[in-house]
């Protein structure tokens, strides 16, 4: 499947540090909700939306585990493998980042993006 890079993040706009370390935060990419976290000075990005009961997922936080926290009822989810840590089969999708010199870029399917 195709995926496009879309810059999220342009240092030259947004700062050298555009995101605090280790916080969350929903981003809109053409329509889809992305949660971006800055976890141990790396970006991830994954689904916004907790597949337990549909919290937004930036609005949580990162544990000392560097685990994405649910604000609502606190599942947890790996922002690289998108695994849940205690529930069996819960997991949210994960999209690729690009930290590149001018800025952050997350990769979204073509699906989103080419209508
Ligand atoms: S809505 Fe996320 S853990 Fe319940």
């Amino acid at each position: 499947m195709a995926i496009k890079f879309i810059k999220v993040y342009d240092y030259a706009l947004h700062g050298s540090e555009p995101q605090a370390n280790n916080t969350l935060r929903t981003i809109d990419i053409e329509g889809k909700r992305i949660c971006l976290a800055h976890i141990n000075q790396k970006f991830y990005a994954t689904d916004d939306k907790c597949p337990h009961a549909g919290a937004r997922l930036g609005a949580g936080f990162c544990d000392e585990a560097g685990m994405i926290v649910c604000p609502v009822h606190r599942y947890k989810y790996n922002p690289i493998t998108g695994k849940g840590a205690n529930q069996q089969g819960d997991f949210i999708a994960t999209y690729p980042v690009q930290e590149k010199q001018d800025g952050v870029y997350v990769g979204i399917e073509k699906k989103w993006w080419q209508f």
